[in-house]
């Protein structure tokens, strides 16, 4: 049994231990550290930017590729100034409250206006193709943000026309929403996202989130079992019991933990996310859950509850019934 756990030990040597090794990726780096920006320079993006932004945008899937949208790019500053000037005259105590306002697409020097066909439809392709230009976007260093309250001032005010007759849209489609981009001029903190409302079926018998988990799932600081990764492959070395059937019967394979660290550092939330066997599965989720308290996540100087994917290798040496030399 000694030579099996040691098996185990080396085996989960390769692997890395949290969920930090599968954000080491460009487009997921890209894609973690996006967030929506309303204050900016007053640097217009140069044209060849904007245009590799709406070509990587067309780049999306679209339903049976009808590509059922179309985008307008505003790089005429004094447009949007005129525009800003009846928005101002509309809402003068929401802009005069506002010391940081520069015009009313939060303040952005460039836009990209995405339309859908005027008697509906369309909408999930146009989705998809913002995000691609959001992520382009930032991925050019610019910061972009997703808007929808300025097109609503922009369809129902009749001295706004102007604005969107420049935009020469067909009579067939209308403005859906409206991208804002530039340079950003600030670096918001990632706004929570509520990981409970995700749930993975894998044909394990699970425990369901509480609903209560909300936790962020980018953070400066990732959570560490005490000691370090090392001292996580030993601990679960010494502790984890192969499964008598699985021993028996030869099964061997990766199982994915995946488990909350709470601001206070315990574990909590512990399931098997992927696994080749229940009983490797069961074995992996206790083991996990009796784990000491882990230093927590930080973001901001603060302890925050952290997912962790922790992938464990259940293999059975060749010789484990060989009796060791004295
Ligand atoms: C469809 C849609 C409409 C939005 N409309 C606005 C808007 O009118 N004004 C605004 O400031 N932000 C708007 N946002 C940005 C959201 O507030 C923002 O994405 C959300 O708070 C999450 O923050 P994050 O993008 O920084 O992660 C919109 C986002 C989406 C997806």
């Amino acid at each position: 049994m000694r030579k099996t756990i040691l098996c185990l030990m080396a085996m989960m040597g390769v692997l890395t231990l949290s969920a930090q090794s599968v954000y080491e990726n460009e487009v997921i780096n890209t894609i973690m550290a996006r967030r929506s920006v309303r204050k900016y320079l007053d640097k217009p993006v140069e044209h060849k930017k904007l245009e590799a932004i709406v070509r990587c945008g067309i780049n999306a899937p679209s339903a049976m590729n009808r590509q059922p949208w179309i985008i307008r790019v505003v790089e005429d500053q004094k447009l949007i100034a005129d525009v800003t000037e009846v928005y101002k005259r509309e809402n003068a105590e929401q802009v005069a409250r506002d010391k940081d306002f520069k015009n009313m697409f939060r303040n952005a020097p460039n836009l990209i206006c995405v339309c859908t066909p005027a008697n509906g439809g369309g909408e999930l392709d146009a989705g998809l193709l913002g995000e691609n230009m959001m992520l382009t976007a930032q991925s050019l260093g610019l910061g972009t943000c997703c808007l929808q309250g300025p097109v609503r001032f922009l369809l129902t005010n009749e001295k706004a026309k102007f604005f969107l007759d420049r935009l020469d849209i067909p009579a067939d489609y209308r403005l859906l929403y409206i991208i804002a981009v530039g340079y950003p001029n600030e670096k918001p903190d990632a706004r929570p996202r509520d990981a409970s409302k995700v749930k993975y079926i894998t044909g394990n018998a699970e425990k369901q989130n509480d609903g209560n988990d909300r936790i962020f799932v980018d953070y400066e600081e990732n959570a560490l079992f005490p000691g370090g990764e090392k001292a996580c492959m030993k601990w679960l070395a010494e502790h984890i019991k192969y499964p008598k059937d699985c021993l028996k019967k030869k099964i061997e394979g990766r199982v994915t933990v995946s488990f909350i660290i709470k601001e206070d550092g315990y574990v909590t939330d512990v399931k098997a996310i992927k696994s080749p066997h229940p009983s490797l599965a069961k074995e992996a989720v206790r083991v996990v859950s009796e784990m000491p308290r882990w230093k927590p996540a930080r973001n901001h100087n603060k302890t925050i509850r952290s997912r962790v994917n922790l992938p464990i290798i259940f293999k059975i040496p060749q010789n484990t019934t060989k009796k060791p030399k004295k």
